[in-house]
């Protein structure tokens, strides 16, 4: 979702900045736009599209040591040029990129702004608009800025220039992601750290309703309230090979073949010296106090969220309900007396969840955060945090995280049953091991998949995922995957239910994926076949090694039961990222999508 940049230094800032929103693409977006500060003022560029077509009218010779950048994923208004951040005060002085949504922006600008004239559909107009009359009725900058804030009701990160007064960068946030980076002669503002890795490694968190303001040679950083904050930087622990594509002609590929490396470097991060999993006593005891575990998540994490009910009710005896974050905070169930909360989402940043973190602590119940992105927020408000180590996914399309969930989910499961004397029956360090193994010929193996994609896919509209148990839980993220980066109209659907209703769909060559690696249901899975087949599906059975039959168009290696999903995964993927790029899709970007999502 929207990304914001902003540098203030010694170099010229257009091609930082505009590198920096390159780094940002991945969190998808459909307009971009940059504004640079120099003596004879600030000039403003914005375009709809890519950023490279932002480059093609970016002025070449125009340069400014100042400049603010945004990628705009349209909520207010259309994806256009108008749209597009940076906006700007009446008078032109202000200048200002904005991510989040300010829910009162129609309430502000009938209070406040009658006489103003807008140009665009955008509730974050309202922002600068604000800054610039309150400066007209004699406040300083910065009084100006607080005094707008106050009003703001909704989320925010934004950053803005004034063209009249000091070479400043004046930021500020409220529930979205902002980070300060920290440089010799200059400073930085990003989104996230992976933005600015091309000039600093060193980063300062920012809170929730503080003012910053970045120079080249400091940061003020002040609560609402007026109150100074001091703040240590920490170092971004990412390398800037591992968010490189190499050789890979999308990230989506890549990611996807480092899941048996993924898979290894958990199973060594959560193992302690005497060579047993292990996590931090005090996480392992609040799981086992709890008396049901919620867990709250979104999209791809909340299918992994479903593998882990598995994991943790089969190993560690503990109930568990998995809720979409985005339904859960004015759908409450009843909850038990000792609930604890489990929030899974890669990025660490998901509005929806965070709403219902936040209001979950407010009730006072425990909080754990499973993410890849340490110091998110989600991570940094929770009680406690276990992290993915999958190392950063860029592709919108989440494949490694997902793996990477299901992996410490597991773990965590038998740590806790380990904790209070459960006997699990399997080695999960080794069945683990032979999870990565297994992965590892999957990925050898994506010519065959290739082959399947082009004759299965390739004049479809629509593909239906069926399985039973864990393995219904896998198509549901194998139909998620196919939808979101080819565009083919997909449904992942317990087996037993199809007839319930949706059997009405099938037609004469309806594509049809069915998972079977599990041994109590591989017959009544391969009958619910059977039943397509006879109303003219066109089937491709996925099973495992033990469980296989003549029919069937792929076989994956046998890993334990409960595991099957790190591994049946794999070439659901592959399936969707082969038909994606038959369909000359863009992988990485699908249209419409965003990495992070930072609305509720
Ligand atoms: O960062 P999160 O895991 O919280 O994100 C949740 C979803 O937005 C995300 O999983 C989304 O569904 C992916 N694009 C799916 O591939």
């Amino acid at each position: 979702m929207c990304g914001i940049v902003g540098y203030i230094g010694n170099h010229d800032s257009k091609e930082i900045l505009l590198k920096g929103l390159e780094k940002l693409e991945y969190r998808g977006y459909d307009s971009a736009g940059i504004a640079v500060r120099n003596e004879k003022g600030v000039h403003v560029f914005k375009e709809k599209g890519r950023i490279a077509d932002l480059r093609n009218i970016v002025d070449d010779h125009l340069t400014g040591k100042t400049g603010i950048g945004h990628t705009r994923w349209a909520t207010h208004g259309i994806p256009s040029k108008v749209n597009s951040h940076p906006h700007q005060s009446a008078s032109g002085r202000f200048t200002l990129v904005h991510n989040g949504v300010i829910e009162n922006y129609e309430l502000l600008q009938k209070e406040y702004l009658a006489d103003v004239s807008f140009t665009s559909e955008t509730d974050t107009e309202v922002i600068v608009q604000l800054i610039e009359k309150f400066v007209l009725e004699g406040l300083e900058v910065l009084e100006a800025f607080r005094k707008t804030l106050t009003l703001l009701h909704g989320s925010y990160a934004l950053a803005f220039l004034d063209a009249a007064g000091s070479d400043t960068i004046y930021v500020a946030k409220n529930k979205s992601p902002l980070l300060v980076g920290l440089g010799k002669d200059f400073n930085v503002v990003a989104s996230d750290a992976m933005a600015m890795l091309q000039v600093t490694d060193q980063f300062v968190e920012l809170m929730d309703k503080e003012i910053v303001l970045v120079t080249q040679n400091g940061v003020t950083i002040q609560h609402l309230s007026g109150q100074t904050m001091e703040r240590k930087p920490f170092k971004a622990e990412l390398d800037a090979s591992d968010i490189e594509k190499g050789t890979y002609p999308f990230y989506m590929l890549k990611e996807i073949d480092e899941q048996p490396l993924v898979i290894r470097k958990i199973i060594q991060t959560y193992q302690n010296e005497q060579g047993q999993l292990s996590i931090d006593p005090e996480i392992i005891e609040t799981v086992n106090q709890a008396d049901r575990i919620y867990i709250i998540a979104a999209g791809t994490s909340y299918n992994a969220g479903l593998v882990g009910k598995q994991l943790i009710e089969t190993l560690a005896k503990i109930p568990v309900e998995v809720h979409i974050a985005s339904e859960f905070s004015y759908n409450m169930p009843l909850l038990s007396a000792k609930p604890l909360f489990i929030f899974i989402s890669q990025s660490g940043e998901t509005a929806d969840s965070r709403a219902v973190l936040v209001h979950v602590k407010e009730l006072g119940y425990p909080t754990l955060t499973v993410t890849n992105v340490p110091g998110s927020t989600l991570s940094r408000e929770a009680d406690y945090t276990l992290l993915l180590h999958a190392g950063p996914e860029i592709a919108v399309a989440s494949t490694k995280a997902y793996t990477a969930q299901i992996a410490v989910l597991a773990i965590l499961s038998e740590v806790a049953a380990k904790y209070k004397g459960l006997e699990t029956g399997f080695e999960l360090t080794q069945e683990l091991g032979l999870v990565a193994n297994a992965m590892e010929t999957l990925c050898d193996s994506k010519e065959i998949i290739e082959i399947i994609s082009k004759e299965f896919l390739s004049v479809t509209h629509n593909c239906f995922f069926i399985g039973r148990g864990i393995d219904y839980y896998v198509c549901l993220e194998g139909s998620l995957k196919l939808k979101e980066i080819s565009y083919i109209q997909a449904e992942g659907f317990a087996g037993g239910e199809l007839k319930h209703g949706t059997i009405a769909l099938i037609e004469e060559g309806t594509p049809i994926v069915a998972l079977a690696t599990q041994a109590s249901v591989n017959l009544s899975i391969r009958g619910n076949v059977k039943e397509v087949v006879a109303r003219g599906a066109n089937p491709c059975i996925i099973s495992m090694n033990g469980l296989n039959m003549d029919e069937d168009s792929f076989v994956i290696p046998e890993v334990h039961e409960l595991l099957t999903p790190l591994v049946s995964v794999v070439p659901l993927q592959l399936l969707a990222y082969y038909a994606a790029i038959q369909r000359g899709c863009d992988v990485d970007k699908p249209r419409n999508l965003a990495k992070s999502v930072t609305v509720e």
